[in-house]
């Protein structure tokens, strides 16, 4: 047997996969060999989905019926008694809880839940890709004392996710905004929470059960609740002026500063970018410009002092924040997207399976004599 090679898998390649491709040097991120670069500027989440789960870029006809499923309001519905359910839910339960609570409940209501064939997984995909922005935005209603918004079919997911959230349509800025988070979300090759999915997928369990254990895994701030943290740490900063004098202490202090560093990315995360560019041109249009001046000053003195680089969830909560977003629904919306993804990866594991079960180094005793508890 091997021994352990680095802490956290760091570095271990465990399967061949064809779905997603980071090049952790060049800062490039592929999904079925597509630039993300060319998907945010030509593609929508809703056809990412689709090339995510079937391995090519939908012809038209394809597309449209895909669009179809994904947007009718029996597709988007909750189940009566999934509302039912987070009415009983307290008030102060996180977004994120709610979200893993209300995916294990769906599989209840799912006709195809005890199915694992391709077609059924495929019709569960849609189902939960539709279905959870449903749900993150019912509780956003919920926990306020207002009544869910119900899904309008005639607006496509991202448009449709921020009407729910809110009560009004929004904007093109923030519709196109939102729709190119959810394209850079969507896959990551085997991140903590997509390797969750994974795992599970492995034991030959259904697609809610994996869903449910890669929304326990995203919820850490190691990985998706970082979007949360950096905004909590753009709060405390307040000023753009005072940024500079905060994150040197910071650093000095030996904090971990959210939003930045990588496990594979050695140079800014491809994603950054486009997020920096939407939250800057979204904070302009809306006359508030200081959560992007203070994340700039920030990274400048991250990347200079500690040659540590911005990662997907530095300029998130920023973009998110002015589209009038309460910051712990970050890592709900970061789940929304992530959903075809981690379908993705399901359905590739279930196609080629072997159960994943690695070894440990064991490091205990092995011959310890029993001692009865009144001689000890
Ligand atoms: C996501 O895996 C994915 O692909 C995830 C993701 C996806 O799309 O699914 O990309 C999404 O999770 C992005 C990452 C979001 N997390 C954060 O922003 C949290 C802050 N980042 C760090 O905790 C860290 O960078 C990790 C967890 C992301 C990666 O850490 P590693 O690879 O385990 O590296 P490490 O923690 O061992 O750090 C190596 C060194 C250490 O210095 P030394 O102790 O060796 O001197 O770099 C330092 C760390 O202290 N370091 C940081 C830092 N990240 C690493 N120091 C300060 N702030 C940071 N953010």
């Amino acid at each position: 047997m091997s021994t352990v090679t680095k802490a956290g898998l760091e570095d271990v390649v465990v399967s061949t996969s064809d779905i997603c491709f980071i090049d952790g040097r060049e800062g490039r991120l592929v999904y079925r060999g597509y630039d993300v670069d060319d998907l945010v500027a030509h593609s929508s989440f809703e056809e990412v989905a689709y090339l995510l789960w079937y391995g090519a870029l939908p012809t038209r006809k394809e597309l449209d019926a895909h669009v179809k499923a994904l947007s009718a309001s029996a597709t988007r519905r909750l189940p009566p008694k999934v509302i039912a359910l987070l009415r009983t839910l307290p008030r102060r339960s996180t977004p994120m809880e709610v979200l893993r609570t209300g995916v294990s409940a769906l599989s209840a209501f799912d006709p195809d839940a005890a199915d694992n064939s391709r077609e059924a997984t495929l019709r569960k995909a849609v189902r939960l890709t539709a279905q959870m922005p449903t749900l993150v935005a019912a509780w956003e209603r919920l926990r306020r004392g207002k009544p869910p918004v119900a899904p309008n079919p005639r607006l496509g997911l991202a448009a449709n996710f921020l009407y729910m959230m809110t009560g009004k349509k929004p904007t093109d800025l923030a519709t196109q905004t939102f729709d190119t988070a959810l394209i850079l979300h969507a896959d990551h090759e085997f991140n903590a929470s997509t390797f969750a999915a994974r795992v599970t997928a492995a034991t030959l369990s259904d697609l809610h059960s994996a869903v449910t254990s890669a929304i326990g895994a995203l919820k850490g701030p190691l990985h998706g609740g970082a979007n949360e943290q950096v905004m909590l740490m753009v709060e405390q900063i307040k000023d753009p002026a005072r940024a500079e004098a905060w994150i040197r202490k910071a650093l000095a202090d030996k904090a971990r500063v959210m939003g930045f560093g990588h496990r594979v990315y050695r140079v800014e995360d491809p994603r950054a970018k486009h997020l920096r560019r939407l939250a800057t041109e979204l904070g302009e249009q809306a006359g508030n410009t200081a959560y992007v001046q203070i994340l700039n000053t920030v990274a400048k003195v991250v990347t200079e002092d500690k040659h540590i680089y911005p990662n997907v969830d530095l300029y998130s909560g920023a973009a998110y924040a002015v589209m009038g977003i309460s910051t712990d629904q970050f890592t709900p919306i970061f789940a929304i997207s992530r959903v075809a993804g981690w379908a993705a990866h399901v359905l590739e594991q279930h196609g080629n399976n072997r159960l994943i079960r690695p070894r440990a180094e064991y490091t205990g005793a092995t011959r310890a004599s029993y001692v009865p508890v009144a001689q000890r």
